[in-house]
């Protein structure tokens, strides 16, 4: 019962003059508070005269709100003023926070990822390029087809009769274990192979079209043939074939030279030697001067001052005869050679398998 009292006694004080919860002796806190709070957001933000007037009007020193209820207080019994002490010091502190609030403007956008500049620079995407075999054929390509041949090209499946037949080199020719064949598990035992080199295309080209002829034919080829720092099962080759009126050695010679001196970029010697081959007669082997020492000898041309670079001759009448083309009327030349190695020899690229093992510091260096 004596709480009851004591409570009643409070309640019926905060009009009479006695402290409760939130007022202070006649000074209604809470509703000063609500008050204060709804003119401070009616404020606009960051403005300083406007929020420090409701400063004054609140917190001041002396007709504020809060002096009049420290006032009050001094007149409580001092059992009450601890209570209405610490309501007061809510208020003000409450009113001061809103304020600070306020004078600080308008509140940041919340920080989050930075928004997307579409004129930032970036990490760029690395492009890739063509592989130095194919920057190599393409090269081939373009300083023929300065000298008016055309590019063509073939299967890399072939028949016995054009890998060899047709080119004058018989079942059982000796020549036939110079290109260790890879034979394709087709038709007839020993009938279809992968092509041992691209000569099979002129036979091809011969049989479809009529003189005068003048192309070129790049392409993969393949030997069953142990790796090695030459030597590759796959490779590539570019053929050249010229069929025409009057073809002469001395045409071949200078195609060679012109060639030769096109692809790396300056005058090149080239020189012929007799050699052999099934389908060419008279047959050679062309070189050119060494272009690591110019023809002095080195450790790239063992010394000799030249390098061997592929096979030519003009075309064998029996060839002709394969094809249905007349030798009384017709004469032409062709050539032979390999794509990584005239590439190896004008990058200075070695082991061949350089060029087909994807190692990304070849590929990007070329
Ligand atoms: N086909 C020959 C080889 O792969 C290269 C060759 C030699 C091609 C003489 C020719 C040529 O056109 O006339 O070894």
């Amino acid at each position: 019962m004596s709480d009851t009292t004591t409570s009643g006694a409070a309640t019926s004080g905060a009009t009479d003059g006695v402290a409760t919860g939130a007022s202070v002796a006649t000074v209604d806190l809470d509703a000063a508070r609500a008050e204060a709070l709804a003119a401070i957001a009616a404020t606009a933000p960051g403005d300083a005269d406007a929020l420090d007037a409701l400063e004054r009007r609140y917190l001041g020193r002396r007709t504020s709100v809060a002096a009049r209820a420290k006032e009050a207080i001094k007149d409580l019994p001092p059992a009450a003023r601890p209570e209405a002490g610490r309501a007061l010091s809510a208020f003000t502190a409450e009113i001061r926070a809103a304020l600070d609030a306020r004078r600080a403007g308008p509140v940041p956008a919340p920080v989050g990822p930075p928004p997307l500049d579409l004129t930032a620079g970036g990490h760029g995407r690395r492009r890739g390029h063509l592989h130095l075999v194919t920057q190599t054929r393409r090269a081939l390509e373009d300083v023929f087809c300065g000298m008016g041949y055309e590019v063509v090209e073939g299967p890399e499946v072939e028949d016995d009769w054009h890998n060899f037949e047709a080119l004058n080199i018989p079942p059982g020719h000796p020549a036939r274990a110079m290109q260790d064949t890879l034979y394709v598990n087709l038709g007839e035992p020993e009938q279809v192979l992968l092509r041992t080199h691209t000569s099979p295309v002129q036979v091809r080209v011969m049989q479809a079209r009529r003189p005068p002829i003048y192309v070129v034919v790049p392409g993969r080829v393949y030997r069953n043939e142990t790796l090695d720092a030459r030597h590759s099962p796959v490779f590539h080759q570019l053929e050249g074939l010229a069929v025409d009126r009057h073809i002469t050695f001395g045409d071949l010679a200078g195609t060679i030279e012109a060639f030769v001196s096109a692809f790396f970029g300056r005058p090149v010697r080239s020189r012929l030697a007799p050699s052999y081959f099934p389908f060419t007669e008279p047959s050679a082997e062309f070189a050119a001067e060494c272009v690591f020492c110019d023809g002095a000898g080195c450790r790239v041309c063992s010394h000799t001052g030249w390098i061997e670079l592929g096979g030519c001759g003009l075309v064998d009448p029996n060839v002709f005869a394969a094809v249905g083309i007349d030798p009384e009327r017709w004469s032409g030349f062709a050539f032979g050679f390999g794509l990584e190695r005239v590439a190896m020899l004008r990058h200075g690229v070695e082991p061949i398998k350089t060029f087909f093992e994807n190692d990304l510091r070849f590929l990007s260096a070329y």
